[in-house]
Formats: structure tokens, C-alpha cells, sequence
């Protein structure tokens, strides 16, 4: 069987090709490839061997929010759709099991709804959990990482192993378990107790955010990771007036210095070329080498 009908054949996995994946990212920058929605574990632990045997690569997208796809997409992209009973945030816990793709929103409102201390960390992010747990995403409050207790991966042998984090298995925008070809499924995160005053908190978070960043444009959150917790990338490249630098319909925004806004038709070259534009006055200026946040992938 040739890899494609293969695909088929497993139960809980949709394949549609030569797609336009486009909304598979917030930034919207165009992008074509082939897809395959998976609906359980079982599902991803059937086909990850098959990827293997046939030496195919992928990329997982979750809500796409900080990646960035090719115009052509040679890889398979792989998006996961767990189904999820949404009665289990009914009621407040100690610990929630949650599957990978899940998105944060979910747990901001409930975090609202029974003023859950420490999920306001992760307010406003726009991510699916399992996204969120690999880069370790967060606020100026706090990360995600420290309030995760277990996390579910399928390994590409399509063996399912479970990583008990503790202090080491996180730091800033980057998690130190997960090998290459594994995928995030599931996991346990807590919270830091009942605190009357986080829905306050979380709405003034969410203001805060409305004022500071361009959130109803197309992009894809913050482009480069902080050089330092106090020395941070959007300040810097808004020192250099690199502001509203623009490439076709990209522009770095002029909220801030730190997003780039797709204003139409903005593709995967002109980002590129506005990031080597940044980058190299960065080095120039400050002689800082600036790291991506954003998940780029290639051709
Ligand atoms: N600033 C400027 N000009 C700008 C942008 C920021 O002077 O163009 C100044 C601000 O006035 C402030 C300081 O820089 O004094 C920090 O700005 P901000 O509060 O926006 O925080 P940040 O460090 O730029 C981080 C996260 C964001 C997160 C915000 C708020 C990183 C790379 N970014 O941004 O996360 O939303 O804190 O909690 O760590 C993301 O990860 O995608 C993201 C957007």
C-alpha cells in the first residue's frame, strides 16, 4: 500500500491533500500542503510508525499561533482534534487531565469561573494546550511549565510515554523532554489554590493586552524571545524606530515593536526578509543576536 491509502485505513485519521492551510496559522501568511486531521491517541500511535517507515516528516500545528508555514508544505502537516467532554470543566479540581488540543481559552473561562490562582499565567494566549506546554508559553505573570505536573507524548514508534516534569524540564519558551518526532497528547496541570481576586486580575491582564499589542490583526504573537527578562526584543527594535518597517503587506506593528502584522497578502519570503532587516540592526546597534519564538518551517 502506497503511504497515503495507508493513512486512510487508520480509524481517526482524515487525510486531505494538496490543501490550503492557510488558516491553519494565525499570521494567514499563504500556505498549500497536505493534512491530517487525527481524532484520538490511538489514532496518532498508528500513524506516527507509518510516517517513520516511509521516512515522511511532519509538522504538528495546534492552533498555529506561533508558526509560520512555507508557501509549499513538502512535510505532512498534522493537526490534532481530540474529542473532548467540555462537562469536565464543570466543576473545580485539584489536578486536570486535558488532552493536547484542547485551546487555552477553555481554561481561562473556567479559571474565571472559579478564580483558579495561577491559571491567569496563560491568559490570552491563543494556543492549544500541548502548543502552549511545548514552548513553555506565558505572560509577564508567569508560565505554563510551572503548573504542569505530567505530560502524555507519542513517540514516532507510536509508543505512548509519560514525563513527570519537575524543575528542569522547563525554561524560558522552551521545554527539555520532548525528542524530535515526538508529539505532546495530554496533561495533568494544577493550579496554585482559590485567590477571590484572580478574575480581576485576568480581566486586567486582558485589557493590559488589548492595549499593548495588536490582537485584532493577523500575526503570529510575539516574534523573537526576549533577550532577557528586563532587556526585551519589542523595546529594542522600537528604540530603533524599526516600527511600521514594512515588506508587501507585512509591517511591524506599530503597537509593538515585537509583532509583525500580515495587513493582506503577506507571504513567507517578505517575512523572512523582515526579520534578516531586524535582526541584522539589532546586531548592529546592540550586538545582540535575537532568537526566534516563532516556529518557522521551509520549503
Ligand atoms: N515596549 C516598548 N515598545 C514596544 C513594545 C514594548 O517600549 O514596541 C516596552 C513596554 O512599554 C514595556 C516593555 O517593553 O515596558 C515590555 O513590554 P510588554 O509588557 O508588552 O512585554 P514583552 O516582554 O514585550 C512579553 C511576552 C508576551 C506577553 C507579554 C505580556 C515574550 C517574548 N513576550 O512581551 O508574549 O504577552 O509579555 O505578558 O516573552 C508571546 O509570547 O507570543 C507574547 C506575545
Amino acid at each position: 500500500m502506497n503511504l497515503f491509502s495507508e493513512i486512510s485505513s487508520i480509524d481517526g485519521c482524515f487525510l486531505f491533500l494538496d490543501q490550503d492551510l492557510t488558516k491553519f496559522t494565525t499570521m494567514r501568511l499563504k500556505s498549500r500542503g497536505d493534512l491530517v486531521e487525527i481524532k484520538s491517541i490511538p489514532s496518532l500511535q498508528k500513524l506516527l510508525p507509518i510516517l517513520k517507515n516511509h521516512h515522511k516528516k511532519y509538522i504538528v500545528v495546534g492552533w498555529g499561533a506561533n508558526q509560520i508555514l512555507p508557501h509549499k508544505c513538502k512535510d505532512l502537516v498534522i493537526h490534532l482534534d481530540f474529542n473532548f467532554d467540555t462537562n469536565y470543566l464543570n466543576q473545580q479540581r485539584d489536578e486536570y487531565d486535558l488532552p493536547a488540543s484542547l485551546g487555552l481559552n477553555h481554561l481561562t473561562h473556567h479559571a474565571l469561573k472559579f478564580s483558579l490562582s495561577g491559571w491567569d499565567f496563560f491568559t490570552g494566549i491563543p494556543a492549544s494546550l500541548g502548543g502552549a506546554i511545548y514552548m513553555n508559553a506565558g505572560t509577564n505573570l508567569g508560565e505554563i511549565g510551572s503548573l504542569t505536573k505530567k505530560v502524555r507524548i507519542v513517540t514516532p514508534e507510536g509508543q505512548l510515554r509519560e514525563e513527570t516534569i519537575n524543575s528542569l524540564s522547563f525554561s524560558y519558551r522552551k521545554n527539555h523532554f520532548i525528542k524530535c518526532g515526538e508529539i505532546i497528547v495530554s496533561a495533568v496541570i494544577s493550579h496554585r489554590g482559590i485567590d477571590p481576586e484572580i478574575p480581576d486580575k485576568i480581566k486586567g491582564y486582558l485589557e493590559y493586552r488589548k492595549k499593548t499589542q495588536p490582537l485584532s490583526t493577523k500575526n503570529c504573537g510575539c516574534v523573537f524571545k526576549n533577550p532577557k527578562r528586563e532587556l526585551q526584543a519589542g523595546r529594542l527594535i522600537d528604540l530603533l524606530g524599526l516600527k511600521e518597517l514594512s515588506m508587501g503587506d507585512l509591517r511591524v506593528s506599530p503597537k509593538h515593536g515585537n509583532f509583525i502584522e500580515n495587513l493582506g497578502d503577506g507571504n513567507w519570503d517578505q517575512f523572512q526578509s523582515i526579520l534578516k532587516i531586524i535582526k541584522s540592526n539589532i546586531d548592529h546597534f546592540y550586538g545582540i543576536e535575537f532568537e526566534l519564538e516563532v516556529k518557522i518551517s521551509y520549503d
